[in-house]
């Protein structure tokens, strides 16, 4: 690999190695893709104070998050259809989490399932839930991330529909994909990408296959995941989750202040303000825009995370500066994986950490808890 030195260079490097339907699936955001621009847009305007002759010799960029210690204030999101990135990817990226000192997120609609992960990898990870329409199968799923020693519990409540992202119906990317003969095409050109898949332990969503009643086949499959969004769902049901998960619950994808309110008064340990990576609503707000709202609405009641549009330690500073407790990212880390497997990832957290490190000093603090709105200058 060419040297990389930051998260862009994973992008093209991935870019190269992942077959182009794989790769969009990753990149693109729903519609016209405003919010997903804005994501990163609203990142770039905001400025941080550079600071000279302070004593910033001694620096540490470790928190913690949910009274779980991080090596930084960064956790990996849940992103779906990891392991098609490269075979395994959910367990290469977890692995990858934990030897770098940070959680992952392992999401629902992963190709290795929840026990997969839980037999290859030495610490617990969080699980990222769908509320499903079958709620004998959403239960079950809970159980089983309880039964796998998951840390944590991640509601993403901004998927009552799917947003549609134009680049995915063109390559044929549903849930799960159905390949275009174009991709096929493009696929024996990425000898490399094809063998990983090969050798993985599964090419289908691990924690649906085989445990769907009537649902074994691929086209099966894809019609029972259809029917099971779109359901009515309400705070309430928040709150049958949390009676049925013993450990601590994180409700993801907030982007009000009344929304924000509603998941303190669930019961919530933490909220995640996300606009899905730009993937669901589009026309709404970019998620660093709202961050400060949120954060300022539910005081210390509750945990605030952050994701949308981090791809630098810069933009780290800005989120936490803004009143986040943690960051996660999505995209920034999918890169690395496509690029390199593990070390990819594992890259794209150390270029993460370094940039984090050399920004601290370079603003005048030390550690995590001095960054405040501070450290921002005023534009
Ligand atoms: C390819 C892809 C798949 C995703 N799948 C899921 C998912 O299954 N569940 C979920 O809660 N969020 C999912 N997300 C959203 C991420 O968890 C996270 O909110 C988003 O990626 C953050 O934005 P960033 O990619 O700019 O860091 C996905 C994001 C991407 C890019």
């Amino acid at each position: 690999m060419k040297p990389v030195t930051c998260i862009e260079d994973l992008r093209r490097a991935a870019a190269c190695r992942v077959p182009r339907a794989f790769f969009d699936y990753v990149e693109g955001g729903s519609y016209a893709e405003e919010t997903l621009r804005a994501n990163r847009a609203d990142f770039e305007r905001i400025k941080l104070r550079q600071r000279v002759l302070i004593d910033v010799s001694a620096r540490n960029t470790h928190t913690t998050i949910l009274g779980e210690p991080a090596a930084l204030p960064l956790a990996l999101a849940p992103v779906g259809l990891a392991g098609m990135q490269r075979g395994d990817g959910e367990i290469l990226a977890c692995r990858a989490a934990q030897e770098m000192g940070i959680q992952y997120c392992l999401p629902t609609m992963s190709v290795c399932s929840i026990e997969d992960v839980a037999a290859a990898v030495a610490k617990p990870f969080w699980f990222q839930l769908h509320f499903m329409k079958d709620r004998g199968f959403t239960r079950s799923l809970v159980e089983r991330a309880a039964a796998a020693r998951c840390s944590a519990l991640v509601v993403t409540v901004d998927l009552p529909v799917f947003g549609q992202r134009h680049r995915d119906i063109r390559n044929g990317m549903g849930m799960p994909p159905k390949l275009r003969v174009r991709t096929v095409m493009d696929i024996a050109t990425k000898p490399a990408w094809a063998l990983s898949i090969l050798r993985g332990r599964r090419r289908t969503l691990g924690n649906l296959a085989g445990h769907v009643p009537g649902a074994d086949t691929t086209a099966a499959l894809s019609q029972w995941i259809a029917k099971q969004f779109n359901s009515p769902l309400g705070w309430n049901d928040i709150e049958w989750i949390a009676g049925l998960w013993p450990g601590k619950l994180i409700v993801k994808g907030i982007l009000d202040v009344e929304d924000a309110r509603s998941a303190v008064k669930s019961g919530a340990s933490a909220l995640v303000v996300s606009n899905h990576g730009g993937r669901q609503l589009d026309g709404a707000p970019s998620s660093i825009s709202v961050l400060p709202a949120v954060a300022a609405a539910v005081g210390s009641s509750i945990e605030v995370l952050f994701d949308g549009g981090i791809r630098s330690g810069q933009d780290i500073v800005r989120a936490i500066a803004l009143g986040a407790r943690g960051c996660l990212v999505g995209r920034a880390y999918i890169y690395g994986l496509g690029a390199a497997g593990a070390a990819g990832v594992k890259r794209a957290i150390e270029i993460l950490r370094n940039e984090l490190d050399v920004t601290m000093a370079l603003i005048g603090v030390t550690r995590i808890d001095q960054l405040n709105r501070g450290v921002l200058a005023a534009v």
